[in-house]
């Protein structure tokens, strides 16, 4: 099968309209040159399946995949990357030229791109990262955390099975904390990343003291709604280098970006402004 002139791609999700990834790719589509298109799909489970068979022959070269499919997807895809099947989910798909579709997920990608990005300083191998939340995020998180070296991983979440459950699967390099203490857990962390939705817009804000936190402590949150969360302003009075969650978005399309149009695109100052509109 050959691609037509105007490659396709975009989002599955349900909901789909908060979705920022069409304003992501759309900017970059613009910005190189490039005469394709990225659209938001709002599929629902039970026509997943159809939808995703039916793309590559509507013209998609490949898709994003958002809640609530992050993880069905693996079941539908025809090849899953090595990091599709360790996180247990796929965000992104390439429907290939032979007709197979292959699923990857860029979450962790993303994540590792934005801290290297906003935190050029700081080294996986310079001490624990604490860890808050133990969802699908921090998954991904977590995989690319220890991928990158990070001696141990300090894991927090209110509900404290799922974050044994993340230990049981992904071993004793996690040490599991307790919610109510993780504030314990905040002088021996090198790196803190928040992965819960507290802190958003709408939502309640993480209770986390930062008593006792280092000013070499690079401090982020996967939250961009709003940019500066009160745990980044908190950290930023304490002197750290902070990481919005902005930029994980950002990173986490460039893969799928690149393999579906040919060009590996920049995540900088001007695509910030482009997104949050
Ligand atoms: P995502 O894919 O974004 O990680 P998720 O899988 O629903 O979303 O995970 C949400 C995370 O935020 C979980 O760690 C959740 O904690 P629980 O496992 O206890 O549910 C955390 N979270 C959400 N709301 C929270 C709240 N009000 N207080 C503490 N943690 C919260």
């Amino acid at each position: 099968m050959t691609h037509p002139a105007i490659p396709l791609a975009g989002v599955i999700g349900f909901p789909i309209g908060h979705s920022a990834s069409p304003r992501l790719h759309k900017y970059w589509l613009n910005r190189y040159g490039i005469a394709g298109d990225y659209v938001p799909l709002q599929v629902s489970e039970g026509s997943l399946e159809t939808v995703i068979r039916a793309l590559p022959k509507m013209g998609f070269v490949g898709a994003n995949v958002t809640i609530p499919h992050k993880t069905s997807v693996l079941q539908i895809a025809d090849h899953l990357s090595d990091r599709a099947i360790l996180v247990g989910a796929a965000n992104t798909l390439i429907f290939r030229a032979d007709g197979k579709i292959h699923a990857d997920n860029t979450d962790g990608y993303g994540f590792m791109a934005n801290l290297k990005q906003g935190a050029p300083n700081w080294s996986a191998a310079s001490g624990p990262a604490l860890v808050l939340g133990a969802g699908g995020a921090a998954r991904a998180i977590i995989v690319a955390l220890a991928d990158a070296g990070v001696p141990q991983i300090l894991l927090a979440n209110r509900t404290r099975p799922k974050a044994e459950a993340l230990r049981a699967e992904f071993g004793t390099r996690i040490k599991v904390v307790d919610w109510v203490q993780a504030q314990d857990a905040v002088a021996e962390a090198h790196l803190i990343v928040n992965t819960t939705s507290l802190g958003m817009t709408g939502q309640p804000d993480l209770k986390l003291s930062l008593d006792g936190l280092s000013a070499d402590t690079v401090v982020t949150d996967i939250v961009y709604k709003p940019l500066r969360t009160p745990l980044l302003e908190q950290a930023a009075a304490r002197g750290c280098v902070t990481v919005d969650g902005l930029g994980m978005l950002l990173h986490q399309g460039v893969p799928g970006f690149e393999r579906w149009f040919g060009t590996r695109p920049e995540v900088d100052d001007a695509l910030r402004a482009a997104v949050l509109g």
